[in-house]
C-alpha cells in the first residue's frame, strides 16, 4: 500500500502571514489616541467617496503614478486640515537653505516643519494617518496596501514656503508612497507648482538627476489651497517650482507610507535626516 504525505498547506501559511504583516503595518502610534481616528474615520463614513471620483483616481495613478485626490476628501474634513495645517505652519520656527548630495546636490529652501512638531501639536493629521477608511481609499486609489512609514521621523513631516526662491529641489523619496495636503498655495504664476518625472529609480550612489530628467517626461501640477495628491515618490524625481513672488505662500502636509516592498529592503535615509531633523 503506497503512503501519500498529507501536502503542507502553504497557501493558508502565507495568507495568515501576509494577514498578520498587514495588521503590523497598520497599527497606530501610542501619541494617538483611537477615539481621534475614530473621529476622522466618521468624516468618510458620512460623506462616501463617488465611485466615478475614486475610478479617475485609480486610472491617473495607474498612468502616471500620481493621482489629484481632492474630490476623495470630505469638505468638512478639508477645512479643518487646513485649519491645523496653518497653526502649525505658524508654530514652526525652523527653516533651512542646503543642498543633498544624494540627490545630486540639488537646493532645500524652505520652512521644515518635522514630525516632532506633529506629535505634539497635531490632532488632525496624525488621525488622518491612521485612519482605516482613509487608508482604505488612498490604497484603493494605487493598487496595493499601505503601511506605516518605516522610519517615524519620515511618518508626516510638512514644508512652508513664504520666500522668494524657495524650493524643493530635484529629489526622490524614501518610501513608496506619499500623500500631500496642500493647505495653502499661490496661483500658478507665482510657482510652487508640483512637477514629477515618473520611472526614474534612484541611485544614490549615482543620482544623475539631470540624465534622469532628459530620459523621463516631466510633468507639471498646480494645485489649489485645500488640494491633495498622491504619488509614487520612490521612482519619481520630483520638486516644487521656486517661489517667485514677494509675499506668495505654500503650505503642505506630507503623509508618507510604506509598500511591503519598503519593509522588506534595509535603507537609509539621509534626506530626511537632512530636511526635517536637527
Ligand atoms: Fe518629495
Amino acid at each position: 500500500m503506497t503512503v501519500i504525505d498529507t501536502p503542507v498547506d502553504t497557501v493558508t501559511a502565507t495568507r495568515q502571514a501576509a494577514r498578520a504583516l498587514l495588521a503590523a503595518g497598520n497599527t497606530h502610534a501610542p501619541h494617538v489616541h483611537p477615539d481621534r481616528i475614530t473621529r476622522v474615520d466618521r468624516y468618510f463614513t458620512d460623506d462616501p467617496t463617488p465611485t466615478p471620483a475614486l475610478e479617475t483616481a485609480r486610472m491617473q495613478y495607474s498612468a502616471e503614478h500620481y493621482a489629484r485626490t481632492t474630490a476623495l476628501l470630505p469638505t468638512d474634513l478639508v477645512t479643518a486640515l487646513r485649519n491645523e495645517a496653518r497653526k502649525l505652519a505658524d508654530l514652526n520656527p525652523r527653516r533651512i537653505d542646503i543642498t543633498v548630495p544624494v540627490t545630486g546636490n540639488t537646493p532645500r529652501k524652505l520652512g521644515s516643519l518635522p514630525n516632532s512638531l506633529f506629535q505634539e501639536h497635531s490632532e488632525l493629521f496624525t488621525a488622518l494617518y491612521h485612519s482605516t477608511e482613509f487608508r482604505t481609499l488612498l490604497s484603493t486609489v494605487v493598487g496595493s496596501p499601505l503601511l506605516n512609514a518605516t522610519y517615524q521621523d519620515e511618518a508626516i513631516t510638512g514644508t512652508h514656503q513664504n520666500r522668494v526662491g524657495d524650493t524643493h529641489g530635484w529629489h526622490w523619496g524614501d518610501h513608496e508612497f506619499a500623500f500631500i495636503f496642500i493647505a495653502e498655495a499661490p496661483a500658478i504664476e507665482h510657482g510652487g507648482m508640483l512637477q514629477s518625472c515618473p520611472h526614474t529609480p534612484w541611485n544614490k550612489d549615482n543620482p544623475a538627476v539631470h540624465q534622469k530628467l532628459a530620459e523621463g517626461t516631466i510633468r507639471t501640477y498646480h494645485h489649489g489651497p485645500g488640494e491633495s495628491y498622491i504619488f509614487k515618490t520612490d521612482t519619481s524625481l520630483h520638486r516644487t517650482v521656486p517661489i517667485q513672488t514677494e509675499g506668495a505662500e505654500r503650505i503642505i502636509i506630507n503623509l508618507t507610507f510604506a509598500s511591503v516592498r519598503d519593509w522588506l529592503e534595509e535603507k537609509t535615509y539621509e534626506t530626511t535626516a537632512a530636511v526635517y531633523t536637527d
